[in-house]
């Protein structure tokens, strides 16, 4: 297996090939980057197949995109993952081949709900579920501590003790880990319970990071328009989140809510389906058509994208706006598909 780390910062990204048939994949590309990842990939004969990101990131632009567009690679997210043009959906358990090497898909949520790690011949790429010394911050929206440490001893630390461990950040120069040394050594996880281990992820109170806004914007929807302004986004939490059970209820109550999709056009008449009466304003065009919606800022209104992230922050851009009653359908189409609740496609 060929394997690099192309970024040599506190970011990672890597390309991971077949030697015999120089298949390719890149894990978490970073924008600024897709030039050189390019070129490394031409230097050494390589081609490229697939273009992984690990979860959606708050802290960088994804590369995935350009380097769709400017190779045949396709783009491959966990199914929850919110990006409109991701071209294959994976889950736990999912093979993928790749050359002579065997790409296994293992579902690690926690950091974010559509986190993955990818084991590839002794070598498991962990995003930013499982770091050196450390694990991925849980207090982003959809993010759940308790389920990253599940994910952390059931799909990784059961993996054979020498696994190479290459996680998508450090923060202090190291490069590679190893199971056996995450297990015994790192202090967010060797040795804790889950309660402990929620206990320490409550308490770490981190900034949020310096580019979520751009970041998260971009990754969630492919706007590609830096003139576009976003309101504040540091009030995610605060939105208010509605089960799909809830929701269905109130609909039924004679007294419903305004339901208001931000997915893209082909997605809300996708395999999903939307809800019965909803409108359609995708993310990217909502700052900029939030006019249309404005004589319902009093009104009750709740936001749905596919797997309930795209909406959140959706919510986030409309609170800001001044609309007051802004509520999120948790899980969004998936969990409504999930619940067996009525859709329209
Ligand atoms: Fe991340």
């Amino acid at each position: 297996m060929f394997c690099r780390e192309l970024n040599r910062g506190k970011c990672k990204t890597y390309i991971v090939a077949c030697e015999r048939t120089r298949r390719a994949l890149l894990i978490d590309p970073l924008k600024e980057n897709t030039g050189r990842y390019i070129a490394v990939a031409a230097y050494h004969g390589l081609r490229l197949d697939y273009l992984f990101d690990t979860h959606t990131h708050a802290d960088h632009r994804s590369g995935t995109f350009d380097l769709a567009d400017l190779t045949d690679a396709k783009v491959v997210m966990e199914r929850h993952a919110p990006a409109p043009h991701v071209a294959m959906h994976v889950t736990q358990g999912d093979l993928l081949e790749l050359g002579d090497l065997r790409v296994k898909v293992l579902y690690t949520p926690g950091h974010t709900p559509d986190g993955i790690s990818l084991y590839i011949d002794g070598a498991v790429f962990t995003g930013d579920t499982l770091l050196i010394g450390g694990t991925g911050r849980a207090d982003f929206p959809g993010g759940d501590a308790g389920a990253q440490y599940d994910g952390i001893m059931s799909a990784l630390f059961t993996l054979p003790d020498d696994t190479k461990v290459f996680p998508a950040h450090d923060y202090r120069g190291n490069q590679v880990s190893t199971i056996r040394q995450e297990k015994t050594s790192n202090p967010r996880v060797a040795g804790r319970t889950r309660t402990q281990y929620v206990d320490i992820m409550k308490n770490l109170g981190l900034p949020l990071p310096d580019k979520i806004q751009e970041s998260l914007q971009a990754n969630q929807s492919a706007i590609d328009d830096d003139s576009l302004k976003f309101p504040d986004l540091t009030q995610l939490s605060a939105i208010r989140q509605v089960t799909a059970t809830d929701l269905n209820q109130r609909i039924k109550s004679g007294n419903p809510p305004v339901i208001l999709d931000v997915r893209e056009p082909e997605e809300y008449r996708d395999e999903l389906g939307h809800l019965p009466g909803s409108r359609l304003i995708p993310l990217r065009t909502l700052s900029s058509r939030a006019a249309e919606l404005d004589d319902l800022k009093a009104s009750d209104v709740v936001v749905v994208c596919r797997a309930g992230i795209r909406s959140t922050t959706a919510g986030a851009i409309l609170t800001a706006l001044g609309f007051e009653h802004v509520g999120n359908l948790r899980g969004g189409m998936l969990e409504w598909n999930e619940a067996g609740l009525p859709v329209e496609r």
